[in-house]
């Protein structure tokens, strides 16, 4: 193999995915990179007019972009969706489950504890992360099952690997995604195709609008504890930056990844790799 050979694998021209969460801090990256390698991309959002006009500002390659209302917890919406897809391109090659997230209600504080922690929070969550990602792989792995061909990409969190403090809901839910990834995986190959490949990435910490002064000072920049302990274990020493995702996303959608399934890849700067001492 040389490198037009390489080159060639992550030109996804002529092949249509599908993306929940194409609009999110990192979400968006993976919208972008697909986008760029020439992929036809389903964006399915709660919110088509916001998606409509983030779609605008990226740059593009030879694929259409194509915004959907959808909502990964009312399977009816993705069904509606499904059928808008099929009938535009005609074929779905591949699912990138992205939606998913925390709830600030379903996490632990001096004032908030476990035992209290509300239900409808905790079921959110759980909720958002899992079944979020199981009902779009019913609906748009269907295609895939009836071709005998397709991927499957889960977003998990190296949480999965070991829980974070506070976070219960979220490192529980983001677990199970780890187990059902591999469910699928095998589920997928065994009863329908050996050319259907399921994995997931772990993405460690990002510093985003949603955690930035959670980690660092507002009016210094500088570390805050919570910070600190993480740089401590990071042997790459730094926080991740969203287009990070990129290698790894694209090389576990393309067919470069051929003889990877079941796989959940961290992307983590070595956090989860390292006891700390
Ligand atoms: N950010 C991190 O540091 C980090 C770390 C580890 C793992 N992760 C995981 O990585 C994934 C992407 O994270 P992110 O930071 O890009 O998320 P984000 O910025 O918080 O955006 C959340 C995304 O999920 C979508 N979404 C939420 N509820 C939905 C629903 N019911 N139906 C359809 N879409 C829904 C939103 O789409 P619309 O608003 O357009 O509907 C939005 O695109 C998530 O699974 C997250 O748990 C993130």
């Amino acid at each position: 193999m040389n490198l037009q050979d390489v080159s060639r694998q992550y030109d996804l021209s002529g092949r249509t995915f599908v993306i929940t969460g194409g609009t999110g801090v990192l979400g968006r990256e993976v919208t972008a990179a697909l986008l760029g390698c020439n992929a036809h991309l389903a964006i399915l959002s709660r919110n088509p007019e916001a998606a409509e006009k983030m779609i605008q500002q990226l740059p593009r390659g030879g694929g259409r972009p194509l915004v959907l209302r959808g909502d990964v917890l009312d399977k009816k919406s993705l069904d509606i969706a499904a059928r808008s897809i099929l009938g535009e391109f005609g074929r779905i090659d591949g699912l990138v489950n992205a939606a998913g997230g925390n709830n600030p209600h379903g996490t632990t504080s001096p004032t908030m504890s476990f035992f209290d922690l509300p239900e409808e929070a905790l079921r959110f969550v759980t909720d958002l992360n899992l079944l979020g990602t199981i009902l779009p792989s019913q609906v748009f792995g269907k295609p895939m099952a009836e071709k005998g061909e397709g991927v499957i990409l889960n977003f998990s969190s190296m949480n999965a690997f070991r829980p974070l403090t506070r976070i219960a809901a979220y490192s529980a839910a983001k677990a199970a995604v780890t187990n059902f990834t591999q469910w699928l995986a095998v589920h997928m190959a065994q009863e329908y195709s050996a050319r259907i490949r399921v994995n997931a990435i772990a993405p460690g910490f990002f510093l985003t609008e949603q955690n930035r002064f959670l980690l660092t000072d507002r009016d210094t920049g500088a570390l805050t504890a919570r910070g600190k302990k993480i740089m401590e274990h990071t042997p790459l020493a730094r926080f991740g930056q969203p287009e990070d995702l990129v290698g790894a996303v694209l090389w576990l959608l393309s067919p470069a990844s051929r003889f990877v399934t079941g796989i959940v890849l961290a992307v983590d700067g070595g956090f989860s790799a390292y006891s700390g001492v």
